[in-house]
């Protein structure tokens, strides 16, 4: 065990020579562990056939729901003065810390809340490795350039996708022979902008999905690993937001979802699993589409026009761009005053913000019951009553804005159906952008964040924001206020 975690980490070679060791291990310890291999070209189209197995992953036992608790008794028992309060275990060490006794880390699971977590974290590392190499398959040289992208720029892209392979390499050696595999994927994009703008959602989605469940992780080992592949995951995110001419980074905090969240927002995006593939067991809530997404290339930013319709499809919303008045036609345009600056650059301020307090924003949201994710197993549900609140998850906070329904369906008996034939099984209806600071200064909804359709609205902060789930009716989708 020793061993393997070690190989885990990588570090076998600065180890002392001990002669119980393995002649292979020792000839191995010069170099660095392999990758975990995977499959080099997938298709990517959609599944069509009869899943063999539907549902989220479930155990014998299923308790009725998480009940509410109160302040633990010692959680405020520290002084907290700058003193020390016991005793030291060593000079310069102060007392406290978990992991810190001098016990050896495992890099392991240790809770099936640390292997669904960790695996989660994996189908999403699988898909990012597939996203980057896929997008610089699809488009070309030229097709990146005329978005302003340079063939540098592709080597980052490229590189990305190294990254991705070390990560889902990290994480499948920390969960073992089962670890979920690389599957099929499906993606809405169709250039290179649209790419740009689906690649730089989906990372904040998989980095705001580590960030939700980091902290609560049994396995501190399983957890210093992750943040250390968490942070180089921010990075990407920022980079795509560079690369469609955002201003990199509007908030001074990076937001944190639920693990379901995440799935919710991944599900879609994958096709087909292999045979064998290891199931999770989290919740995949109902489609929530931005009708009026404010979109980073469009030179009509700030709109405050209402269904557009312009994402390519619920959840992520990544904008659909029309190919005229792209980026490219909105750079023709980047001198003059009416333009919107959108070439890639290392920051880009933007004269006339994406969005605002105070704007509406139009919503659309599926009924659950849809089949969903790999070979379509999945099916989406939800616990919660009608439809009132939107919920906006943004730095360290945890808002509400009322949501007022269209047509019939009906917020108060909780009856969300539209009853409009033309509409199906999907409701439609507005909020407003709210006005918020996080810290004095710090307008709380800026950047991508993520916002839901929810039944009530509890009092909740970052460390319990999964108590929230019980309430949603749909979403989460990522709004792009800036
Ligand atoms: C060290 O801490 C771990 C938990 O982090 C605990 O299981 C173990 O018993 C401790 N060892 C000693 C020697 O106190
Ligand atoms: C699925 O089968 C393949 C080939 O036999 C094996 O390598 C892999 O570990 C299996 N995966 C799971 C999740 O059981
Ligand atoms: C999902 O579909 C693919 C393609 O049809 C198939 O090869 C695979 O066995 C299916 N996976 C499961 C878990 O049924
Ligand atoms: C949209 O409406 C808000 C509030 O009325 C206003 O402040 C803003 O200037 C408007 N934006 C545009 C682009 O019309
Ligand atoms: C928005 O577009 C999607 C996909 O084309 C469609 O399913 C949906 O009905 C549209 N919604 C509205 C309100 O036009
Ligand atoms: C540039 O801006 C002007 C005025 O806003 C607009 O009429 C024109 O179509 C734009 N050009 C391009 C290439 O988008
Ligand atoms: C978001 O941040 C950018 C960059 O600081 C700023 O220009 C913009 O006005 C902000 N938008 C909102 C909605 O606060
Ligand atoms: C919703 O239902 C409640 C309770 O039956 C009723 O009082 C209210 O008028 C309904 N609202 C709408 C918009 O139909
Ligand atoms: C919900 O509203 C629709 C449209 O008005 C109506 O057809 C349906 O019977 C209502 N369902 C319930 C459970 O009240
Ligand atoms: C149903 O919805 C469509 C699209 O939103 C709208 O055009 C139509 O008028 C609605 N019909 C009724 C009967 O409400
Ligand atoms: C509504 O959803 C149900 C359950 O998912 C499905 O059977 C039905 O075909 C859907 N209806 C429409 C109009 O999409
Ligand atoms: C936003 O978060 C900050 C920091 O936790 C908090 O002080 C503030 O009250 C929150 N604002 C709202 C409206 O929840």
């Amino acid at each position: 065990m020793t061993w393997q975690s070690l190989l885990v980490l990588g570090v076998l070679g600065s180890l002392p020579l001990a002669s119980s060791v393995p002649a292979e291990i020792l000839a191995r310890a010069t170099s660095a562990a392999p990758t975990r291999s995977h499959p080099t070209s997938q298709p990517h189209t959609s599944f069509i056939g009869t899943p063999t197995t539907t549902g989220a992953l479930t155990a014998s036992s299923v308790g009725s729901g998480i009940p509410t608790g109160s302040v633990a008794p010692a959680a405020t028992s520290y002084p907290s003065d700058g003193k020390l309060h016991s005793a030291q275990p060593a000079p310069f060490v102060p007392a406290g810390g978990v992991g810190t006794n001098g016990t050896i880390p495992v890099y392991n699971a240790k809770s099936d809340f640390d292997y669904e977590s960790l695996a989660l974290a994996l189908y999403q590392e699988w898909v990012e490795l597939d996203l980057f190499q896929d997008a610089l398959r699809r488009f070309s040289e030229a097709d990146f350039m005329a978005a302003g992208l340079t063939t540098d720029d592709r080597e980052l892209i490229a590189f990305m996708a190294q990254q991705e392979v070390g990560h889902a390499t990290m994480l499948s050696n920390i969960l073992g022979s089962s670890a979920p595999q690389q599957c099929s994927y499906v993606y809405p994009y169709t250039s290179v902008q649209e790419f740009i703008d689906f690649a730089q959602k989906v990372t904040r989605a998989g980095e705001a999905g580590a960030n939700g469940f980091l902290a609560h992780l049994d396995s501190r080992e399983a957890a210093i690993l992750l943040t250390q592949t968490l942070t180089t995951e921010s990075r990407q995110q920022l980079i795509f937001r560079q690369f469609e001419g955002l201003f990199p980074m509007t908030e001074w905090f990076e937001v944190g979802i639920p693990q379901s969240w995440a799935w919710t927002l991944l599900a879609p995006l994958i096709s087909s699993c292999p045979k064998n593939q290891t199931r999770l067991a989290w919740q995949n809530f109902p489609g929530l589409r931005i009708l009026n997404q404010p979109s980073p290339s469009s030179a009509s930013n700030g709109n405050n026009a209402t269904g557009l319709n312009q994402t390519t499809l619920p959840g992520v919303n990544s904008a659909r761009i029309p190919r005229v008045s792209g980026v490219a036609a909105s750079r023709a345009n980047a001198t003059s005053a009416a333009g919107a600056q959108c070439s890639p650059a290392v920051a880009t301020r933007r004269p006339s913000p994406l969005s605002f307090p105070g704007r509406q924003v139009a919503l659309q949201w599926e009924a659950p019951g849809k089949p969903v994710g790999p070979n379509n197993s999945y099916i989406t549900t939800t616990q919660a009553r009608g439809a009132k609140y939107v919920v906006w998850v943004s730095q360290l906070n945890v808002t509400y804005t009322p949501l007022r329904v269209n047509g019939n369906g009906n917020a108060t008996t909780g009856n969300t159906t539209n009853g409009n034939a033309t509409n199906g099984n999907l409701t439609s209806g507005f909020t407003t952008q709210p006005d918020l600071e996080t810290f004095q200064g710090d307008p709380a909804v800026n950047g991508t964040l993520f916002i839901a359709i929810t039944d009530d609205d509890p009092f909740l902060t970052p460390f319990n924001l999964s108590l929230i789930n019980t309430h949603v009716v749909a979403g989460p989708a990522l709004y792009q206020a800036g």
